[in-house]
Order: structure tokens, then sequence, then C-alpha cells
């Protein structure tokens, strides 16, 4: 389905060398928000590095007790110290996470869908003002851009989008991927572009190679990546790198952290990567020295 306008297709010049411009504030194409959304995506990104290290932790949504979150008590707290910000469902937050806290909290607000049936069918089932009433920084749901409820996904978004601009709410637009497409530059952009296009504030999207630096280029607003499936811990600092290195604002990584090694050393061997540019080769070094 992506492939369909590639015939006639010309040349493309994303100017990956020439970044964006962010007059007036510091997050790529945020300048003409309000002072809620700036200051609530200031508490996401740090305003001095620019960037952020997002814990997700929302699997449990449409995986019940999956692997490394089987109870979330006991696995997400000591990474909190380390994290920027928290992405998750209300559920886990109310029930496993002290309110005394001071971290941003994304929301996942869509649900309707499990890994026992289709995980594309999804509606939202928290409003912008719960999130709100938990204190949320931001909303998120994700499109399946190209995939068969591609349009209710996107009216998912829209609608979070709608409702959170009431409220000064940023938006996280999640680029989901269904099984029969691929993860490349192509799709990756065109799917970071529409989402951006409609309104969100920010996007989470896939690393890919060659061409990350045109999904980047591409997308006038923050892109951070997700983990994916775990790796070995060199290669997921080594994504992480590349993708800092060409553009991305940061990460949302949660099997990547939560089930390595030791996750604590994982996370600060990744917040040396996003916030300081490490080499992945030191942030292993690092992670092996913190390694109990
Ligand atoms: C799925 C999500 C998840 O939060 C995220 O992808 C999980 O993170 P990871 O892939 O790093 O385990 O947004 O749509």
């Amino acid at each position: 389905m992506v492939d369909r306008d590639k015939s006639g297709e010309t040349a493309k010049d994303f100017s990956v060398d020439v970044p964006m411009e962010t007059p007036g504030f510091f997050l790529k194409g945020s300048a003409h928000l309000n002072w809620g959304m700036k200051n609530r995506l200031s508490r996401i990104f740090n305003p001095k590095s620019g960037k952020t290290v997002m814990l997700a932790f929302d699997h449990g949504y449409i995986m019940g007790p999956t692997s490394g979150l089987e109870r979330i008590d006991l696995s997400i707290p000591p990474l909190l110290p380390y994290t920027d910000c928290l992405m998750c469902a209300r559920g886990t937050l109310r029930s496993c996470i002290q309110p005394e806290i001071d971290k941003p909290l994304v929301m996942r607000c869509s649900t309707g869908a499990t890994i026992l049936k289709d995980l594309s069918d999804e509606v939202i089932g928290v409003t912008v003002q719960d999130a709100i009433a938990m204190n949320a920084s931001a909303v998120t749901t994700q499109a399946y851009i190209g995939g068969e409820h591609e349009k209710a996904t996107l009216a998912n978004l829209a609608r979070l989008i709608n409702e959170g601009n009431l409220y000064g709410v940023p938006t996280l637009g999640v680029t989901a991927v269904g099984r029969e497409l691929v993860r490349d530059s192509r799709y990756l952009g065109l799917a970071s572009r529409v989402v951006a296009e409609l309104g969100v504030h920010f996007v989470k999207t896939y690393y890919c190679e060659p061409g990350f630096d045109e999904v980047v280029a591409g997308c006038p607003v923050p892109i951070v990546i997700a983990g994916g499936k775990k790796m070995p811990e060199l290669d997921a600092l080594t994504m992480a790198y590349k993708a800092i290195d060409q553009g991305a604002l940061g990460v949302d990584m949660g099997r990547n952290i939560f089930l390595a090694e030791d996750p604590v050393a994982m996370i600060q061997a990744v917040r040396t990567v996003v916030h300081d540019g490490e080499k992945p080769e030191k942030a292993y070094d690092l992670y092996q020295t913190l390694k109990k």
C-alpha cells in the first residue's frame, strides 16, 4: 500500500545537513504553541540537553503481565530516578506508582485491542480530562498508517489532539507498524509526517537504516524512538546513539531497559548516550561497571 505512489516519484531533497531552526523555544516545531503546551513539553524534554529518556511500560494494556513487567510495583520504581518521563496506562500508574514522584507522565489513552486479536483495532478509552486529573503532561495513542484500521486510528489520534488542544496538553503520536509493512525510511517517514501534519506535538517511531536522518528531517516536530524487541545491550545502545546522532530527540524505551540483565545500569547507560552524546562503546563500559 505504501508503494502505491512510488512510480513517477521524483527525487527528494531532505537537506539533512540543515537542521530546522527553533526560534523562540528549544524544541523543534514548537515555537508557536501556547504556554501550557510549552511548559508540559519542557517537563518531558530536558531544556538543557533538549532530549528525553522516556520509560515505556504500557505493554500490559495489550499483553497482560508480560516478561519484565509481571510486577510493576517491583520492577519500575528503581528505574524512576533515572527516567525523564513515564509512559504508561492509568490503571498501572494508579496502582503501582507512588504519587509522590515528581516525574512527567505520558498517558496511554487507547484500548480495545489485545495480543489475542487484532492489535490495530483500537478506540480511545481514556479522556484527556481524566489524563489531566492524573496530572499527565501528554497523552498518546498510535496510528496504524497503511493498516486496515488506518482511518480509525488516525481518528483516535485526532480526538486526543483536539481535546488536548483545549487544555494545553500535548499529544504524542506513535507510529505502529502492522505485520505486513516494512519498517524502512520510506514507510516511517510517511507515517511520522502524516501524524505530524495531523497536529501531534511529538512523534514516537522506530529507528531504521538507512535513511533515519531523512525520517527526522521530513518530520517538523521532535521524534523519539521506541526500543523494540529486546536485543543485546551494546546493540540497543548503538541504536540509541545512531538515532540521536541522526536527529532524534530522545528514546521511549521499554523492553531494552526493563529486560536488560541489569535494568538500573542500562537506563543510566542510555542516559549518557541521549543526554551527553556518549559513544555506545563507552556507554556499554559504563553499563558493565554499574552492573551488579
Ligand atoms: C507500543 C508502544 C510501547 O510503549 C513501546 O513501543 C514499547 O517500548 P519498547 O518497544 O521499547 O519495548 O508505544 O505502541
